[in-house]
């Protein structure tokens, strides 16, 4: 088994034109080249971010850069209200908890999508809250959440800011971040922008400038007040992963080629032939809203995920992700974030239908196939179909 194919839900595959740039020389940071370098990325971010505001880059991991867009907009013995419904979702909660902030965890069903009335009950019962915090696509269920509907309630019904983790959803689903009101927005390198982790993306509204005061947690790295002051002059306040930014330049120029309906498109259209693919194969998918990043699928019964996973690389040489927590020993996902073409989905099915019928599955030779070039066949993008 010699090739290999990354179709996990991030990291993801790098285009050749991002690792050529990477494989340069290193240019130093604080250089006239690296200021353009950084012009233009932050043209490109604003762009693909739809918003006014700055779109900072931090050297770390998506984490780390929504712990920054939470921290900084709130306060210790604040109340924020945290929206589950995944791993993901859930984790935002235990930050704010490591940050001495009362926390209300809106507990929502793996698989399913929160209702934004339910939001609007939580948020009258706790006037008091200063954040909401939601995950768009929940990556753990392969869920996107109706986030528009969610920003207007907390536009209408509190004096909270919203902050959005889009670490699976910019750059896949339309998130107009400044149209919808959204106030703080997060992603991460390794998802759709299809370059390695290492750099995460916050960017904030002034809404939430505005409460981002001295009073607030005690933070240095993260100060993002100094990162915006540096950031505006097209440097960073420490030392970035310089060569990943150099790739971020080139995927935010590819990006720009494509231009953001064909991005959009390009991985709806991905997304719902794998759907479509693995609904044919015998699987069921967990979410009923689904998110255009990664398609999560629960194993025909007596079909244990980790095996599903294991043969996939095994095999077939395709590493794909098993479920999370109690999801674990039935759930498989498949990633389409980030730079795929239609060529990808049909190698995966493929060998999904291989791997299925080596573990004693009764499924019908190129039925996945069928269903998901079913799908390419009434699809209007011209690339690889
Ligand atoms: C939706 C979502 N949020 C947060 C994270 C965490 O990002 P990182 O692992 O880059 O810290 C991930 C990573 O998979 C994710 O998919």
């Amino acid at each position: 088994m010699h090739k290999r194919y990354l179709m996990a839900p991030g990291p993801t595959p790098v285009p050749e034109r991002a690792r050529l740039v990477m494989a340069r020389q290193l240019i130093h940071h604080r250089g006239g080249d690296f200021k353009e370098i950084m012009a233009e990325v932050r043209r490109g971010l604003k762009w693909l971010f739809q918003t006014e505001s700055e779109v900072l880059t931090l050297t770390c991991s998506g984490t780390g850069a929504f712990e920054a867009g939470m921290i900084n907009f709130t306060s210790p013995g604040d109340t924020i209200i945290c929206i589950g419904g995944g791993k993901f979702g859930e984790r935002w909660g235990g930050v704010g908890r490591a940050y001495g902030m009362n926390v209300v965890d809106v507990e929502v069903e793996w698989g399913e999508h929160v209702d934004p009335s339910r939001l609007e009950s939580v948020l009258e019962k706790h006037g008091d809250a200063t954040l909401v915090t939601l995950t768009a696509s929940e990556t753990s269920t392969g869920v996107i959440h109706p986030v528009e509907e969610l920003a207007k309630v907390v536009r209408d019904k509190s004096k909270a800011l919203f902050a959005v983790d889009g670490i699976t959803a910019v750059g896949v689903h339309d998130i107009p971040m400044d149209q919808w009101g959204i106030d703080v927005l997060v992603a991460g390198s390794q998802k759709a922008f299809g370059i390695p982790p290492g750099l995460g993306f916050v960017a904030a509204g002034q809404r939430a400038w505005e409460r981002a005061g001295d009073e607030g947690h005690p933070r240095f790295y993260f100060d993002l007040r100094r990162e915006r002051k540096r950031q505006k002059d097209n440097q960073t306040a420490f030392t970035p992963a310089i060569s990943v930014v150099l790739a971020l330049r080139e995927v935010l120029t590819m990006m720009q080629e494509e231009g953001k309906e064909a991005l959009w498109e390009r991985h709806r259209r991905n997304a719902e032939a794998t759907r479509a693919g693995v609904q044919a194969l015998g699987l069921r998918l967990l979410a009923k809203r689904c998110s255009d990043a990664v398609t999560a699928a629960l194993t025909p019964k007596g079909i244990a995920a980790p095996e599903v996973a294991a043969a996939m690389l095994a095999d077939q040489g395709v590493t794909i992700a098993g479920g999370q927590k109690h999801l674990r020993e039935n759930l498989i996902r498949i990633g389409h974030i980030g730079f795929f073409e239609a060529s990808d989905i049909r190698m995966a099915l493929g060998a999904l239908e291989q791997v299925l019928r080596k573990l004693g599955c009764d499924v019908e030779p190129g039925a996945g196939l069928a269903a998901a070039q079913a799908v390419f066949a009434t699809s209007s993008n011209p690339v690889n179909d």
